[in-house]
């Protein structure tokens, strides 16, 4: 049997360590709960770790990852994740991360099939016929996976802004929703800057209205 697992076990006591040894109540601090302000919705991509691209702590941001960091409106994980973060944790920022060379906008823009994921990449196909023409300009497919990258991220957002769970808090308070890509060759991250901040930045149809 391969043995390379036990890296992560021998990884997990340094860490461990290192914690207890920069800080002995690190651990005790943590198992009070979790206050995070932020919600990270990434790519599954193993090359993109909320926290570490982040500079951030364990306790710091609530996390879903999927692949090519998709907001669908029928997934029950997401939808459980979001008002989770966003009624109970009174979370204050969501961000939608996808990264530069994902392999999930790549297999989208192909006309493979991979099997089952083939339905969950139709959501990016349809990111991709909905900008057409603004992709068909671009001169080669590097660049067109790059701005489907960007697009995909905006739509997701979009996305994030249709449903009751965000328009119900910004009926009650702000929460400000953000769109971000990552550079896997640079390491940092773009500001997309779509901003959403209250139903009135999406098409009417899409709008609640309180119940009455
Ligand atoms: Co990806």
């Amino acid at each position: 049997m391969d043995k390379s697992y036990k890296r992560l076990i021998d990884g997990n006591k340094k860490f461990a360590l290192e914690k207890r040894f920069d800080d002995p109540e690190y651990f005790k601090k943590l198992s009070l709960g979790q206050t995070p302000d932020y919600l990270w919705i990434g790519c599954s991509d193993s090359r993109v770790p909320a926290n570490e691209v982040t500079g951030t702590e364990s306790g710091e941001i609530f996390v879903h990852r999927n692949v090519a960091n998709l907001v669908v409106h029928t997934d029950m994980n997401l939808l459980t994740v979001l008002e989770y973060a966003v009624k109970n944790l009174k979370i204050k920022h969501i961000i939608v991360c996808g990264h530069y060379g994902c392999g999930g906008i790549r297999a989208a823009m192909s006309n493979s099939s991979f099997g089952f994921v083939d339905n969950w990449l139709r959501n990016i196909k349809d990111v991709y016929n909905k900008n057409h023409q603004e992709l068909s300009l671009l001169g080669d497919d590097d660049k067109r996976a790059d701005r489907l990258t960007e697009l995909n991220v905006i739509e997701q957002v979009r996305n994030l802004a249709k449903t009751t769970i965000v328009q119900q808090a910004w009926k009650e308070r702000p929460l400000h929703l953000h769109g971000w890509v990552y550079g896997i060759n640079s390491g940092l991250i773009t500001d997309l800057k779509v901003i959403h901040d209250g139903s009135e930045d999406i098409e009417e149809i899409y709008r609640f209205k309180t119940p009455e």
